[in-house]
């Protein structure tokens, strides 16, 4: 495997895509005999799997993903870490994986962060360094059974905006694909669920839109999530509003929205919302750690195309939300109690 670790003046900080850069260091710790290890860092990029791994053939892998910001002061926070920390563990649970201790899992981010400390975009530049943590099943299993050793691990890598335009509308598009099923696997991240949004995703690309809204698997009426963000709607007389499923993500960046859509008094209400009943939003974004908020400037269902605010602009309330976002995250203003955790 060849190994092209990079330095940090490879990088031009504002011009920073979605993509992995070999970074120094990584996170690993290893399950064996119903204990972790102590967990240290560890140079080598690459993980060696045993050939019968559940990680492998059965997709026991889950994931998280989250970010380190550069603060004005210069030091770094992390956003919410204990919320990924909460979900690892639910996914964990659901794919009958280890969990993984959640203290650990926030001092193990640190030590990522400040480990590659230099790669941590400078502030101003809008850019962050994203951590990855992930945890999958090691063999020898051969049967459909969980396994019984686990490697968690975290990588960081510096990231500009995921969806290319930052705050520039951009266009969405149903179509005939589930990534979840009703009682499946859509709460937990799971790496399958995004395996099976790659076909899809790459057929919303070919058509011209910058991804699917993926609609409720029963009846397909109800707005799920777009393919790696939870989905809002604000109200002509400005409610947020995002849908309720059991087979989507639980969003941290939702449930941040939430409670800040709560601060400017826009009762925000997690709900069905049907994909008939587009007129009802005056805006409508994507909203997720590697999307940050992203306007939605239209979606396309059943060849019917649905614009919101604009197609080439960000709507005031969606702007206001992504502001307050967004300067907490940086540490610029002071959030609610435990939301940034200094590194
Ligand atoms: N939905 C999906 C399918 C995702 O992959 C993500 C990204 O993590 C989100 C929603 C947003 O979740 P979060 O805000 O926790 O990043
Ligand atoms: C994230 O927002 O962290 C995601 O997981 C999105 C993605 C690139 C899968």
């Amino acid at each position: 495997m060849t190994s092209a670790k990079v330095k940090p003046e490879d990088f031009d900080w504002n011009d920073l895509g979605f993509a992995y850069h070999e970074l120094p260091y990584r996170y690993r710790a290893y399950y064996k005999d119903g204990k972790w290890s102590a967990g240290a860092l560890e140079t080598s990029a690459t993980i060696p799997v045993h050939e019968a791994a559940t990680g492998l053939h059965y997709g026991q892998q889950i994931f998280e993903g989250l970010k380190a910001y550069r603060r004005p002061d210069g030091g770094v926070n992390l956003f919410r870490p204990d919320m990924n920390a909460a979900r690892l563990n639910r996914s964990a649970k659901r794919l009958m994986m280890a969990e993984f201790p959640e203290e650990q899992f926030v001092e193990a981010l640190k030590q990522v962060v400040q480990a590659n400390a230099d790669f941590i975009p400078p502030y101003g530049s809008g850019a962050t360094l994203y951590l990855r943590p992930f945890m999958i099943g090691q063999g020898p299993v051969v049967g459909v059974h969980p396994a019984s050793e686990y490697v968690f691990t975290i990588f960081a890598t510096p990231v500009g905006a995921y969806y290319k335009g930052g705050l520039t509308p951009t266009a969405y598009v149903t179509n005939e694909y589930d990534r979840a099923a009703h009682g499946g696997t859509g709460q937990a991240k799971a790496g399958g669920n995004y395996a099976a949004s790659m076909l899809p995703g790459h057929e919303a690309h070919k058509a011209g839109y910058s991804d699917v809204v993926y609609l409720d698997p029963r009846l397909h009426e109800f707005i799920e999530e777009l393919g790696s963000a939870n989905f809002f709607g604000i109200t002509k007389d400005g409610q947020f509003k995002t849908p309720k499923s059991p087979s989507i993500l639980p969003s941290v960046t939702k449930y941040s929205l939430l409670a800040l859509a709560e601060e400017f008094g826009m009762q925000p209400e997690e709900t069905a919302i049907s994909i008939n009943d587009l007129d009802e939003f005056a805006e409508a974004g994507a909203m997720g750690t590697a999307a940050v908020i992203s306007p939605v400037g239209s979606i396309t269902h059943n060849g019917d195309k649905h614009v919101f605010y604009s197609e080439t602009e960000v709507g005031p309330q969606t702007q206001k939300l992504y502001d307050r976002l967004v300067s907490i995250q940086f540490g610029e203003q002071e959030g609610p109690e435990g939301w940034t955790v200094d590194v």
